[in-house]
């Protein structure tokens, strides 16, 4: 588990890369292709995300920019999961660039299989890890600028928690590792008061003064999707 894009080693890559901005992100990408859009493809660069999509149809483009917990003028989307209903988004492709979500999934995009994980979409990453195996699993989450991420944190330890249910990790396998021991215990803490959580995280609170209260109540839930969203191509997203 790495806490941040910035401390993710770049001289290797791990069979399995996971994604985690639980807000908003990977929650946002999760519930686009759950929801029925084509693909997602991901830019830290906003003004590469402009000039990249306009190459494809307008009808089957929407572009998502955020940045600072806001909508990124000119863009069809701001960052909000709640946006993404199927009558908005089916056969379209979702151009978005977020401020750390889309940056920590640039980071690890060289790893043979990577993918996106939120809360909502938990259980089915678990599962999806128990029926491939991969040997080294990273969980990359993606902070704010650098700096930690409560959220982020606790849906690590979360997955944890669901490959201890399952058996496919033991204990004695964690010893050494400290901070999977830390987002475990501190997902343990906190699992049955997820909203409470991201009342406390610097990030929650930016959304919250930003009036963003639906979209915390949607990111705390957990496992109520079944997609993973899996990188098919760099930067592309498919379910
Ligand atoms: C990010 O990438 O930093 C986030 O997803 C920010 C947000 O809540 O929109």
């Amino acid at each position: 588990v790495y806490h941040t894009p910035e401390l993710t080693p770049t001289d290797s890559v791990p069979d399995c890369a996971i994604a985690v901005d639980v807000l908003r992100a990977t929650s946002t990408i999760a519930t686009v292709l759950n929801a029925g859009a084509e693909a997602v493809q991901v830019f830290s660069d906003m003004d590469q995300l402009m000039q990249l999509s306009e190459d494809w149809p307008a009808e089957k483009r929407l572009r998502a920019g955020e940045r600072g917990g806001a909508k990124v003028e000119g863009c069809d989307l701001g960052n909000s999961p709640l946006d993404c209903t199927p009558e908005r988004v089916t056969d379209c492709r979702l151009f978005i660039s977020t401020t750390n979500g889309t940056r920590a999934l640039q980071r690890v995009q060289a790893a043979p299989s990577v993918l996106a994980a939120a809360l909502i979409n938990r259980q089915a990453v678990v599962n999806y890890l128990l029926e491939t195996n991969p040997e080294t699993v990273w969980i990359v989450s993606s902070g704010w600028e650098g700096s930690y991420s409560l959220e982020d944190t606790v849906c690590a330890g979360a997955i944890v928690d669901g490959l201890l249910a399952s058996s496919s990790l033991s204990p004695k396998e964690l010893a050494g590792n400290d901070e999977a021991i830390a987002a475990l215990a501190l997902y343990r803490h906190w699992q049955d008061d997820l909203l409470g959580l991201m009342h406390h995280a610097s990030h929650g609170q930016r959304l919250l003064r930003l009036n963003c209260h639906e979209d915390l109540k949607y990111c705390a839930k957990t496992d109520i999707l079944e997609v993973v969203p899996r990188q098919k191509e760099p930067g592309v997203l498919v379910k």
